[in-house]
């Protein structure tokens, strides 16, 4: 049982402090937020603008409204006192010693003497921010080094000093594990700690190769990017995103504190260029310009060109090496002969060279350094994992080859790798070079690890099922997760064998980012192109068999998502007996967007569910309303009180902060049993044609008065609002189940037979983005 914190004090309220406060309230727990004491009328004008920051619908850093009335806002010079009865004391100020030290003695006058203290430091070293405090404080003093923006970053760095108190570690370490769902990376205190140390030098070595090989910023994101499983910003982007002038901060003080001989130094030399941008204001996205200028969605995304230093179009770099990459893996990309492969193999060899060399400099542990970057910087892999993926031996020879240093870690994976499965355990090579079954805090497990060790039941490229624990598990891995037969098929399979093979249940779950993003637009419009209705129907009659199956079926079925659930992803989700999402699941029907509507069960599942909600309890014309407004705006929920309130889950679904207790929960669901809610759909007598007419003449003036709406939109959403009215039909008439399920398809086929639904598919796959036709 986690020891929560009756209140918590965050001084300092800019991007991080903010954020912290944030995301504690969202745990549930009360929260003083100070800063300086402000000009003007309000002295707590700097708190305050710090969590409106949080109110930003862009980038929510609160869940709720009730977690926002658990902040408290105060400043420094008028509400130290009201630490006294907080038990821990974050503080995030400005990144510097004197004013660190200063705060601390004050926090030392008026803090409980059993109050944690922490700092969310990212570069001083602990000795040095406790070297005048009483011996009693340093013993319960520790950096919290949190990843920004808070809410959604999943890493936690927690370093203990000399003289920490270990009580005061796995206290700090289960609240924020639990509570506020982090994954926590237990640090030694060390430069940058894990993930900035490798992290900002693995962005250093792609900038000033691409810069030496003459790459565009185009070109090189292309490569150190999802080829290599690293967020699509890549290198450019990632400065631009992070901002050109404090990163610029950020490697400066990396190279103060790094010792002389760190490999880092030679990656860290100023690039005059750069300095010109930052005096030109060309700093980034929040300028609005940097190495991209203009906006990617809307297509005026500009480049900038290194050489002549103006703006030039845009344009994809199409690399068809990336695209290989992408499908085969990454030995593709250093295998290659180009000065593409060239740069590729430059920033990884160095960067996977350089975290090994840091075993055991920053951690004996290879699975935190690569949990680290995961979690902290989103790459895909850890460093370890990619050295796996591109076979450890190869890269040796290669380095050995070209006669540079083989750190001795790197040597220690040659035979194996560094994971491998012995019996049924997923092991790592750990620092003194032998294999150990890889192990995590109790509760905490990740699917992906789990199944590695494990033989799949069935396997498809886009789907595979696995018994673990006498539990058929479902695991999408397709790109995005996006479904097609083969997805289907294989959950549609798993739910048939469970029974006879006397399991205990069924679950859906994956760790990849998303969930699934919905069906593949791909498959649709193919059926679409070859005019194939009866096939279309076919696929979608079979997609609704299944996901009714699995409600139907009489064994326990928990769906568990995190990150997006879209679509038919989330038709699956509204099939579950019980789910237990990920807190920052964002959940929804999206189809309209591409000119068709929900139909895997998708429409009458919010018709039924909103005839429930206490909204529209015994109004049934006002649930059709809200289930025609919320599908036809293709509304998605970002956190557990939305989704409750536009009726996407029920209340005996449950949510985990933390991604990687997702598993446990849901196992753990199953076994128990109790909180299994099986829905029976009676039939439903649908208001039929008068609330039809109104909701097309709704339609018809958000398009011609309001423009609001667009022509595909009213023809999209008349089909929705035959659905959720009944159409054409007597008030009163009788819809079952099965008559929803029909309506749904028919309307599906009448909108893929449009050529404005298919020039809808088209824009989606192939430029990324929504046509508003
Ligand atoms: P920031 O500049 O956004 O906010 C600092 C806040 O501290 C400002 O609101 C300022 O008014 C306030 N402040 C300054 N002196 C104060 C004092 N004596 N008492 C109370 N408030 C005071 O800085 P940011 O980015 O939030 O960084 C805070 C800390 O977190 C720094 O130590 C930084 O190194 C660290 N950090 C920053 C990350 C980032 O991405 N921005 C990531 C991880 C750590």
């Amino acid at each position: 049982m986690t020891r929560s914190f009756r209140k918590v004090a965050v001084i300092g309220a800019g991007t991080m402090g903010a954020g912290i406060a944030g995301q504690v309230a969202n745990a549930g727990v009360e929260v003083l937020l100070l800063d300086l004491h402000g000009d003007g009328d309000d002295p707590d004008s700097l708190a305050r603008r710090g969590y409106r920051r949080l109110l930003d619908p862009a980038q929510p850093g609160l869940m709720s409204r009730r977690a926002g009335e658990r902040i408290r806002l105060g400043n420094i010079r008028d509400d130290m006192h009201q630490l006294s009865d907080c038990d821990w004391v974050a503080e995030a100020v400005v990144e510097r010693l004197d004013v660190k030290r200063m705060l601390y003695r004050k926090i030392g006058e008026v803090a409980d003497d059993r109050a944690i203290i922490t700092s969310n430091t990212s570069t001083i070293p602990i000795r040095m921010l406790v070297e005048d405090m009483p011996v009693s404080r340093r013993s319960r003093f520790a950096v919290t080094h949190f990843f920004n923006p808070v809410r959604f970053m999943r890493l936690l760095e927690l370093v203990g000093g000399d003289e920490t108190d270990p009580d005061v570690m796995s206290r700090l370490e289960s609240f924020c594990d639990e509570q506020l769902g982090k994954g926590v990376v237990r640090c030694r205190d060390t430069p940058g700690f894990l993930a900035n140390r490798i992290g900002v030098y693995a962005i250093q070595c792609a900038l000033h190769a691409a810069m030496r090989m003459g790459l565009t910023a185009v070109e090189a994101d292309a490569i150190f990017g999802r080829p290599m499983g690293i967020p699509k910003t890549g290198v450019f982007g990632l400065y631009d995103l992070i901002g050109i002038d404090l990163m610029a901060d950020v490697v400066r003080s990396l190279a103060t504190i790094l010792p002389p001989g760190d490999p880092f130094h030679a990656e860290s030399g100023e690039i005059p260029l750069m300095t010109r941008m930052i005096a030109n204001g060309q700093t980034g996205n929040k300028q609005g310009r940097g190495f991209y200028k203009g906006d990617a969605e809307d297509g005026s995304r500009l480049v900038l060109n290194r050489d002549t230093e103006t703006y030039e179009p845009f344009a994809r770099a199409n690399l068809s090496l990336a695209e290989a990459a992408e499908k085969e893996g990454m030995s593709r990309l250093v295998d290659d002969r180009t000065k593409y492969g060239k740069f590729a193999w430059e920033v990884l060899s160095k960067t996977l060279s350089y975290a090994a060399s840091l075993v055991p400099e920053i951690s004996d542990d290879p699975v935190a350094i690569d949990d680290a970057m995961k979690l902290g910087y989103n790459w895909a892999r850890g460093p370890f994992e990619m050295l796996d993926s591109l076979g450890v031996s190869a890269v040796v020879d290669r380095l050995e080859s070209e006669g540079r240093n083989v750190p001795g870690f790197l040597l220690a994976g040659r035979e194996r790798g560094f994971y491998s499965v012995r019996g049924r355990s997923l092991g790592v090579v750990d620092v003194s070079g032998q294999w150990s079954a890889l192990t995590r805090p109790a509760g905490m497990v990740r699917v992906g690890e789990v199944c590695r060790a494990l033989s799949p039941e069935i396997s498809a490229e886009a789907a595979s099922w696995y018994s673990c624990e006498d539990v058929a598990v479902v695991v999408f891995h397709s790109k995005a997760n996006a479904l097609n037969g083969e997805s289907m098929g294989v959950l549609h399979d798993a739910v048939k064998q469970v029974q006879g093979r006397g399991m205990r249940g069924l679950l859906v779950h994956n760790d990849a980012p998303h969930f699934s993003c919905g069906v593949n637009l791909g498959t649709i419009r193919d059926f679409c192109r070859r005019d194939d209705m009866d096939g279309l129907d076919r696929f979608l009659a079979d997609f609704q068999e299944t996901v009714i199956a699995m409600r139907d079926a009489d064994f326990p079925v928990v769906i568990a998502p995190a990150g997006l659930s879209l679509g038919g992803g989330f038709e699956i989700v509204l099939h579950g007996k019980q789910v237990v999402f990920h807190a920052n699941s964002i959940m929804g029907l999206v189809e309209t967007a591409v000119g068709v509507v929900p139909s895997g069960g998708g429409c009458k599942e919010m018709l039924y569910r909103w005839t429930e909600h206490p909204d529209c309890m015994d109004d049934l014309s006002r649930a059709c309303w809200k289930a025609f407004m919320n599908t036809g705006y293709g509304k998605t929920a970002t956190s557990p009180d939305q989704a409750l309130d536009l009726a996407m889950i029920r209340n005996n679904d449950s949510y985990q902060a933390n991604r990687d207790r997702m598993y446990r929960a849901s196992v753990d669901a199953i076994m128990d049993g109790t909180r299994q809610k099986p829905f029976s759909r009676p039939v439903l007598y649908l208001p039929g044609q008068p609330v039809f007419e109104e909701m097309k003449t709704w339609l018809k003036t958000a398009h011609e008065s309001d423009g609001v709406l667009t022509p595909h939109d009213v023809v999209v959403g008349t089909e929705i609002a035959r659905i959720m009215s009944g159409g054409d039909v007597a008030p009163g008439t009788g819809f079952s189940e099965q008559d929803l399920l029909d309506a749904e398809r028919r309307s599906f086929l009448t909108l893929a037979r449009q050529p404005a639904t298919l020039a809808r598919l088209d824009s989606m796959l192939d430029t990324g983005k929504p046509l508003r036709n």
